[in-house]
């Protein structure tokens, strides 16, 4: 395999993940410049280049060494695994990244209801999953037949292909229109960066861990506050004990009043009103809530 001194991140071309994960390298201070094939991008700034393909595609990438690391759905990416010889080596979830959450389900046709997984024996249920939705059925002691179908899989039991599917819901309008109610669900899913087990050894696994750590960073701002507030130090207990994720806060005197301490904290989550108000009926005043734009540790 020729060896690359860039990193390159493999993603969907166009589809849900697309604008998140755009907007997530972005902020990790990542700028491609748009080629005019518009599959590969090449990185300006970090030595990091884009390749825009099918999601499906992704795992398979990684593991041929084509790219380094990918952002997919972790439903993709388990499927990948459970397609290998050792599910264990190779790839791995590296971080969850927090968008294009959905689940794959097991879905009914809508006048058929559901009462448990014993249903499903004997049946046909159609997927493009058939990893993720064997081994649950192994789990649950279901024996169903699984057929395998790469897309349009809601309208199978229609065409009587199928009695049930096993498919990503998201919104759920897909089962709506298609006169299905969701059963069980197979797994949780969100997009997740993926990567193999161990990181390139060269300069690409040095550029590998500084974009994990700002990922880390960029994750982590997204969802923290930063507050600011003044307190009577005797009230300082209660006021702590009221701030979201219960941070250690830093606590800075006030010039002319030694009973008065500014108090700020890091929050995990957003500040409600609610909140400011129980700390302001606990003593403190002059709140502020502060957006965090970066954070390295
Ligand atoms: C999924 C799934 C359904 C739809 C469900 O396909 O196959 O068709 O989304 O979403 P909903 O609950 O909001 O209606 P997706 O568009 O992700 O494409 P892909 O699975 O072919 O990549
Ligand atoms: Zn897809």
């Amino acid at each position: 395999m020729k060896s690359r001194d860039r990193l390159r991140i493999a993603m969907q071309k166009s589809g849900r993940l697309t604008e998140p994960a755009q907007e997530l390298l972005a902020r990790c201070g990542l700028k491609f410049r748009q080629s005019r094939d518009k599959l590969f991008c090449f990185g300006e700034g970090e030595p990091v280049d884009l390749l825009l393909v099918r999601d499906d595609d992704i795992p398979g990438l990684i593991a041929e060494g084509v790219c380094d690391l990918g952002i997919v759905g972790r439903n993709v990416l388990r499927e990948f695994q459970l397609s290998q010889p050792e599910p264990g080596e190779g790839l791995a979830e590296l971080r969850s990244l927090g968008f294009g959450r959905c689940r794959l389900s097991i879905a009914v046709p809508h006048e058929d209801g559901y009462d448990g997984p014993a249903q499903l024996d004997g049946r046909a249920i159609a997927t493009s999953y058939p990893g993720l939705l064997g081994e649950w059925l192994r789990s649950h002691g279901v024996a169903a037949r699984v057929v395998y179908l790469a897309g349009s899989v809601e309208i199978a039991p229609r065409l009587g292909t199928a009695d049930a599917i096993c498919d990503l819901v998201s919104s759920g309008a897909t089962l709506v229109a298609n006169q299905l109610r969701e059963a069980a669900v197979v797994i949780e899913s969100e997009a997740v960066l993926a990567g193999r087990r161990d990181l390139p050894a060269d300069e690409r696994g040095e550029i590998a861990e500084l974009l994990l750590r700002r990922l880390d960073g960029v994750i982590q701002v997204r969802d923290s506050r930063l507050i600011l507030l003044q307190a009577p130090r005797n009230a300082l207990d209660d006021i702590t004990r009221l701030l979201p994720g219960m941070p250690v806060p830093t606590l800075t005197a006030v010039d002319g009043a030694p009973d008065q301490v500014v108090v700020q904290a890091l929050c995990a989550g957003s500040v409600s009103w609610r909140q400011l108000e129980d700390m302001k009926r606990a003593g403190a005043r002059d709140m502020l809530v502060l957006p965090v734009e970066k954070m390295l540790a």
